[in-house]
């Protein structure tokens, strides 16, 4: 694993959008994974800049969202449809049928999620997976558990997960209390990984993971056992 600490926000945010720019520069057909959260946005503005000036052409990307809450219509705008919208995909060259975020109001989300995994194979796989992590270690909305789940499922929230993201609802009592995500395996199958954390309150959760031990308490201490996994991190 290569850890690299950003000297600020905007750094983080440059170091991970060049990283993404080369992939899809130097791949056929890239597949990105990728998440939502306040710590990618200036990855997904700096990505609009980039096409805006001709440094990368999103024409032949697909991506596929980590995850999605359920029961929201994706014009809600908490949706992590909407988030990805209006934050990238609609300011960008990128097909909108190439763009998938699992459906949280499917009405079978077993066959869904299986859908969803064979659409990534169907794509080759991920070339680059973007992850932010929860402070309680999440990645996705794999939440801590006692075993790691490997392919895309339905989740209960944690009451900490319901509290971080309590912030973009208004209200805990708004956040859903279920969602879809991709598993583990699903995330550690990408070809590389890049993980970007920021934020003094996020400091010892991540070290925990990047250098602590390997548990399903600390579903992002996983990614130790991934190949290609770039950390940027920036807790100033
Ligand atoms: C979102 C996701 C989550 C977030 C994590 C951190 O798609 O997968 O794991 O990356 O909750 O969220 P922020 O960046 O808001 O602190």
């Amino acid at each position: 694993m290569k850890v690299i600490y950003a000297k600020d926000y905007e750094e983080l945010s440059r170091l991970t959008a060049n990283i993404i720019i080369s992939v899809i520069n130097l791949t056929p057909n890239p597949v990105l994974g990728l998440a939502t959260g306040s710590t990618p946005i200036g990855t997904y503005s700096a990505l609009v800049d980039a096409n805006k000036r001709g440094f990368v052409d999103f024409s032949e990307t697909t991506t596929f969202n980590l995850d999605e809450y359920c029961g929201l219509n994706p014009s809600h705008e908490q949706s992590y449809r909407y988030f990805m919208n209006s934050h990238l995909l609609n300011h960008i060259n990128i097909h909108k049928d190439n763009t998938f975020v699992p459906d949280g109001l499917a009405a079978d989300m077993k066959q869904q999620a299986r859908l969803y995994e064979s659409l990534i194979e169907a794509r080759g796989g991920i070339d680059l997976q973007l992850l932010g992590i929860g402070p309680n270690g999440h990645i996705g909305f794999n939440e801590p558990d006692t075993v790691f789940h490997k392919e895309t499922h339905t989740v209960e929230l944690t009451q900490s997960t319901i509290e971080a993201n309590s912030r973009f609802f208004g209200s805990s009592e708004l956040v859903p209390k279920q969602a879809v995500t991709m598993g583990m395996g699903t995330i550690m199958a990408a070809k590389r990984i890049v993980f970007i954390s920021t934020g003094k309150a996020k400091e010892k959760i991540t070290k925990r993971a990047l250098f602590g031990e390997v548990t399903p308490e600390v579903p992002a201490s996983l990614l130790q056992y991934h190949p290609n996994v770039t950390a940027i991190c920036c807790f100033n």
